[in-house]
């Protein structure tokens, strides 16, 4: 699909518009009163969003891959139909690199703009029960994210794993501590996937951390002493929640991750995996929301 004939269809001045981003794939801009924000087709990748005034929210790699059917390296990448490694496919699911349909952009009352994309049928999508995959994203003060994914077969169940695989921008990674997991499991992915249980209030990151917590609903909070914000997390329809930081030795050996990036970035990603895994009933919908939000501190 080329970007003119994007333009003619839904561009609206001074909000959004379309370009070839990096790559040269087909990028969308949007600008509103409250924050800027980027979401590339490619995986339906939100790559940017950042509130006037602000740092921005999301962290994107420098060294990112830019290219048809790669992952992007940071902004929120979209792990579905299943999350983390599985035997002779992707990791994270087929859905972070396949281009997504882009279905409609309306505008919200406080100037906000939601984009509506849709999962395309594809081989690989043939293989579950039939079902639709849509994801709105909303830009405004606020980021929001809502993965809608609808069991349209008859009478077959739909199990599958999702995850929202946000990249939040921190001043050091030293200097932040996560709230809202104290209490909660975690398989440590760095440990074997040993079974454990948090303890920490105000959970620090040290060294490499690769950790699926599960059962949670709690919204999960960044506290970042540096940039002197706080990043606020808050899902809904989601029991599991990853965080993950490669560390030192982890970054050298990924080819589209700098290796003095990694204090700069923190994932806290939504979803529901591992223990959490969704079997959809035949006609239902599942809803995967997580809104972004960023307090002073
Ligand atoms: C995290 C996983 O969600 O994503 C990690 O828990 C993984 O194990 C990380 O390393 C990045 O994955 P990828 O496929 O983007 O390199």
């Amino acid at each position: 699909m080329s970007t003119t004939y994007w333009q003619k269809r839904m561009e609206i001045p001074g909000r959004v518009s379309f370009s070839e981003g990096n790559g040269d794939m087909p990028r969308i801009e949007i600008k509103t009163p409250h924050s800027t924000g980027e979401i590339y087709l490619n995986g339906a990748t939100v790559t940017h969003f950042q509130r006037n005034g602000e740092p921005p929210i999301l962290f994107l790699s420098q060294f990112s891959r830019w290219a048809a059917g790669q992952p992007i390296r940071g902004g929120v990448p979209i792990c579905f139909p299943w999350f983390g490694a599985q035997e002779g496919a992707p990791q994270h699911g087929f859905a972070r690199t396949t281009s997504w349909d882009l279905k409609e952009i309306t505008q919200t009352a406080d100037g906000g703009v939601s984009v509506r994309l849709g999962l395309p049928e594809s081989a690989d999508a043939s293989l579950y029960p039939p079902f639709t995959a849509d994801y709105v994203v909303t830009f405004g003060k606020q980021l929001t994210l809502e993965l809608l994914i609808k069991n349209t077969s008859a009478d077959q169940d739909f199990s599958f794993e999702n995850c929202l695989h946000t990249y939040f921008t921190v001043g050091d990674i030293n200097a932040i501590s996560l709230t809202g997991l104290k209490g909660a499991s975690f398989l440590d992915k760095v440990d074997n996937l040993s079974r454990k249980v948090e303890t920490s209030q105000n959970l620090k990151i040290n060294q490499e951390t690769d950790r699926i917590y599960v059962d949670t609903a709690s919204t999960v909070e960044i506290h970042d002493s540096k940039l002197q914000r706080r990043i606020v997390v808050e899902k809904e329809g989601s029991q599991s929640t990853v965080v993950w930081n490669p560390w030192v030795a982890k970054a050298q050996q990924m080819p589209d991750f700098g290796n003095e990036e990694y204090p700069n970035m923190v994932c806290v990603e939504s979803g529901n995996v591992s223990d959490n895994r969704l079997v959809l009933p035949a006609g239902k919908t599942a809803m995967l929301k997580v809104v972004i939000d960023s307090l002073p501190l």
